[in-house]
């Protein structure tokens, strides 16, 4: 019996969660559709539209990356543990590279110096996302520095897996005690704001050209 309903029941939660997964990026979409739907918006949607998806798998690899040392397989090696968010850091810039983009992963409370917030626009936006849960990204104009383009800022989140390099400041692994003497990522629970990503799109003289033609 439970062999004949297995195959339908699993077809029935992949279903399901197929189209839970259609109906989380269209309620992404909708939130961050706003300055894109506007006719001076200096990048056309569709580029829009690509960070968001962009940004969603890179967030879903460290996810997974960091899920591979949960669970009672054996001890993580020094090498496995060193395979989170480095790796997350390098496919970020070269998310960056590809599109021509400026991808960076922010936070307050930082391992890596490099990733502390740059700018007021920074400052603002992680504490909005600190303070209002529910936001999960939004869009904000390019500050006077970066010239013409947009902002794009994505959260992220604490989950269970994660705390296995930023729970307790004595539970961190060596290498992390070891490698990053300014560390203050630490101390975190599950569901907390870890930090964010921030894209960077400049406008392109192709997006404008784009959206000036008139085809025939
Ligand atoms: C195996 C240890 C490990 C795990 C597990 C881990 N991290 Fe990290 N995390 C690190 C290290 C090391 C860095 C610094 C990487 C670098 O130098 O760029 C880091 C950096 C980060 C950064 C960049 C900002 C900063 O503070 O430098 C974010 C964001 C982040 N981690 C989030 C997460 C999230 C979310 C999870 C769980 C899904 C997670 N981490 C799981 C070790 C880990």
């Amino acid at each position: 019996m439970a062999q004949i309903l297995l195959p339908s029941l699993r077809r029935l939660a992949l279903t399901a969660l197929a189209s839970l997964a259609m109906v989380l990026l269209g309620a992404l979409l909708l939130t961050v559709a706003p300055p894109a739907a506007q006719a001076d918006a200096p990048v056309d949607p569709a580029t829009l539209a690509k960070a968001v998806v962009a940004m969603e798998q890179l967030d879903q690899m460290r996810i997974a990356l960091a899920s591979t040392l949960e669970g009672p397989s054996e001890e993580p090696t020094m090498e496995t543990m060193k395979e989170v968010c480095k790796p997350v850091g390098m496919k970020a810039a070269a998310i960056g590279q590809e599109n021509g983009w400026q991808v960076r992963q922010v936070a307050a409370k930082f391992r890596n110096p490099d990733h502390a917030p740059v700018g007021a626009q920074e400052r603002e936006v992680i504490d909005l996302f600190l303070r209002q849960p529910a936001i999960t990204g939004l869009w904000q104009p390019a500050t006077a520095e970066q010239g013409a383009g947009v902002n794009y800022y994505r959260r992220i989140n604490v989950e269970p897996s994660c705390l296995a390099c930023h729970g307790t400041k004595a539970s961190r692994p060596a290498f992390v005690k070891e490698n990053y003497p300014a560390d203050r990522a630490f101390d975190f629970q599950a569901g907390d704001l870890r930090g964010m990503y921030a894209v960077f799109i400049p406008e392109t003289p192709q997006a404008h050209d784009t959206l000036g033609e008139t085809p025939g």
